[in-house]
């Protein structure tokens, strides 16, 4: 039996290192990795890459896998070629500078993407074959973009969420990137994606609407064929293992020696892995401003640097490292002293009683990326430090600033915000401390990374539920057989047929839509065998000229106009008069919207944004609404939305009235209807219980039943076609 519940990310919470003994396993460094490491390891399994290239493990890798093992993980090994191409490479040459809009970093090459993808590919592989057919597969971070739509394919049935811990960049910045189709729509594989803040978000959604056309509505995007939930969970800690860190006797050990070490001077502490995003050589300069402004500060303060080594292959942190290092030795030389080193510089990763003492006496804490998608240093630093002493110096932009709005926040682009924040924090007065730490603490406390956790997979539980609503009663199986039986032994029949969505699939200009010759043949074969109502929103003139020659019953504009036999008739007494008032309010909008026009039918206005820069399109057509609101009332009219349309029509036209009025005038002993629009739902819900109502495509309906697209429906009505002739002698 499969796993039930698996965890995929690039890091493991574990790296596997080589020693001249064998292998040693360090616990794994990084947001993503302590975050996930705090979720309970019990029933998990993780599926990742051990962190070294798979030539390293040269003949023991039944030995590194089975001790990985133990711990809950299962490698995705990964040779030096894929290392280069993928985690050097598209990962972090291409996608890491990408999305901390660092444009100038971005790579972008084909073989980082083939290599991209082929890993992406094999993460998926692995987890189809480790997991149960209907887990739950909780997919992380950049790296691994792909995997929710790969594995859709491999488990259709799984529950897929995605979890990304770095910024999504703004739609201009993503839209350069070649593969952002491809990202998008692997991403859309999921069923839940989580972003840190609503920013992020709110980009994402962005992107799909401009670059794959997708609206949502509260963050549900409904595709063709899937419903996806785009939500924001803000990652955090495990906030009682810094809280009560100082508790440990290793972290009070380690307290006591930065005693001997530090002294009375005032500490500042400043931790990253050693990343151009993280805003470090900024943050020196700043230091070194301070130091020579401020002269009295001298002598008073250390500036605790830790570096920890990252991604050391790649030139940008090659170059990173030379600069950090010159830069220390430029503030040290120029200010040291025999007694004092104005900057002590740690290049490595430190042990947890090493970061939690250092956290605990530092004074201030300079958290300044230029960038970061949330940064837990800022949430385990308030965490750790005692609520009288700390103050978190925090940079605007970072994911964590929507939280920790109690820190000093800055501008890290900003020198001399950074260099008079500084000084203003070694001046902070005790309640104030006290008063600030105390706020965020709690908040801290409250919303930790179980109550992270619990939500996410809370959330993804939701939208699976919510999913089933809209894909239930398929037609297949019995209900299909039940249906075709009803209409082989029904000797009245009588169908209502939608057309755009329904028969034709939608195309950018309406009136490019014509029939082909199959579907003209099949409606006038259906023609022969029932009743055929081919029942639009579109106008009579173009109905007739594609379907006036066909012994078809039409009706135009919702029910405005009726063709039996071969002339139109209006169905009420409708005014048009409102049309002069209307019409230069649609113009209007339409001159303002590039894309955007108005069509005149005889009885309706429609104002048409297909062809708008989707975001715009959105914005004025929800304006347009606003601005129609007060007139469509007294004029006796209702705005009707459709698929990028804004259709005004008088307001006792739909559907469902025509449809009602049909049945009433004859004797029929079956009915089908099939509409794909919302405009149809007036007609599924006007029609007798018993009747065959068929919503064709993904999404919440009145419908007994669902086909899925315009392929399908043609595939049934030509079945319908096929029972029928073969079961009688009869139509010819
Ligand atoms: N960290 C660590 N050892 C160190 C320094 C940092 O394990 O020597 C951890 C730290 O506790 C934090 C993470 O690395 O949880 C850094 O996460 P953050 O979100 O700040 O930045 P990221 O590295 O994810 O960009
Ligand atoms: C960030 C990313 C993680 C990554 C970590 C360390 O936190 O969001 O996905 O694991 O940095 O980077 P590395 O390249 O060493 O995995």
């Amino acid at each position: 039996m499969g796993a039930k519940f698996v965890l995929v990310a690039n890091r493991l919470p574990v790296s596997v290192t080589r020693t001249e003994e064998g292998f040693s396993f360090k616990p794994s460094v990084g947001g993503l990795a302590t975050a996930l490491s705090s979720i309970s390891t019990e029933k998990i399994l993780w599926v990742g890459w051990p962190g070294l290239p798979s030539e390293e493990f040269s003949g023991n890798k039944e030995e590194v896998a089975r001790e990985l093992q133990a711990l809950g993980c299962h490698p995705v090994c990964l040779s030096r070629q894929e290392i280069e191409t993928f985690y050097h490479g598209f990962a972090n040459r291409t996608l890491w500078p990408l999305c901390h809009y660092f444009l100038q970093y971005t790579v972008f090459d084909p073989d980082y993407w083939e290599g991209y993808r082929q890993v992406n590919r094999r993460y998926a592989e692995t987890v189809a074959e480790l997991a149960d057919e209907e887990a739950v597969v909780w997919v992380h971070d950049y790296q691994l973009f792909l995997v929710p739509g790969l594995l859709r394919k491999l488990l259709p049935r799984a529950t897929i969420g995605f979890f990304l811990h770095i910024p999504f960049p703004s739609y201009e910045v993503f839209r350069v990137l070649p593969w952002r189709r491809e990202i998008l729509e692997g991403l859309l594989g999921a069923d839940l994606i989580g972003f840190h803040t609503y920013e992020y978000a709110r980009h994402f959604l962005s992107s799909l609407r401009r670059l794959l056309g997708y609206e949502h509505q509260l963050g549900l995007v409904t595709t063709e064929t899937r419903a996806v939930k785009v939500e924001v969970f803000p990652i955090s800690i495990d906030y009682f293992k810094f809280a009560r860190a100082a508790e440990d006797p290793e972290v009070q050990a380690r307290i006591e020696a930065l005693r001997q070490e530090v002294g009375d001077r005032r500490l500042i502490l400043s931790v990253d892995r050693l990343d151009y995003t993280k805003g470090i050589p900024q943050r020196l300069r700043a230091y070194e401003v301070f130091l020579e402004r401020y002269p009295e500060w001298r002598e008073q303060v250390v500036l605790v640097l830790v570096g920890v080594p990252s991604r050391t292959e790649v030139e940008h942190y090659q170059e990173l490292k030379s600069e950090v290092d010159q830069l220390i030795g430029r503030i040290n030389g120029r200010f040291g002293t025999l007694s004092w080193t104005p900057v002590h510089y740690l290049y490595r990763s430190l042990s947890f009683p090493e970061l939690a003492a250092l956290y605990w006496r530092a004074e201030v804490a300079l958290v300044t990326p230029l960038r970061d998608g949330m940064n837990l240093i800022a949430k385990e630093y308030v965490a750790t430090v005692p609520e009288d002493r700390g103050v978190l110096v925090l940079s605007e932009m970072a994911g964590a600033a929507a939280e920790l709005s109690e820190a000093l926040l800055v501008n890290p682009f900003s020198q001399e915000e950074l260099v008079t924040t500084l000084r203003e924090a070694l001046s902070l007065p005790r309640d104030e401390k006290i008063e600030r730490n105390r706020r965020m603490k709690e908040r801290l406390r409250r919303y930790d990374v179980h109550r992270w956790t619990r939500e996410f997979l809370a959330a993804l539980e939701e939208i699976r539920k919510l999913q089933e609503t809209f894909v239930s009663h398929q037609l297949v199986g019995g209900s299909r057989e039940e249906l075709l039986l009803a209409f082989v032994q029904a000797e009245r029949p009588i169908f209502f047929l939608d057309y755009d969505g329904t028969l034709t699939g939608f195309v950018s200009r309406p009136e490019r839509a014509a029939p082909d010759a199959a579907l003209r043949d099949l409606l006038s074969r259906l023609a022969r065998i029932a009743r055929v109502v081919l029942i639009s929103g579109r106008a009579p003139e173009i109905l007739g000229k594609w379907f006036g020659d066909l012994p078809l019953t039409l009706v135009a504009e919702h029910g405005v106009f009726i063709r039996e036999d071969s002339t139109w008739q209006l169905t009420g007494d409708y005014s048009n008069e409102w049309k002069e008032t209307v019409r230069p309010i649609l113009e209007l909008y339409a001159d303002r919207t590039p894309g955007a026009f108005v069509e005149e039918k005889p009885y309706s206005l429609v104002w048409h944004y297909r062809l708008a820069e989707s975001e715009l399109g959105e914005m004025r057509a929800h304006e347009l609404k606003e601005a129609l609101l007060d007139l469509v009332q007294p004029l006796g009219l209702m705005v009707l939305e459709g698929r990028k349309v804004l259709e005004i029509k008088p307001r006792e036209i739909n559907k469902g009235v025509i449809a009602r009025r049909l049945l009433a005038e004859g004797d029929y002993d079956f009915i089908l209807a099939m509409g794909d629009d919302w405009t149809d739902e007036y007609l599924f819900e006007a029609l007798p219980p018993e009747s065959f109502t068929v919503k064709i495509g993904y999404g919440l309906t009145r419908a007994r039943f669902r086909l899925e697209g315009v392929a399908e429906a043609r595939r049934f009505l030509e079945e319908l076609w096929q029972k029928k002739t073969s079961s009688t002698p009869g139509p010819s």
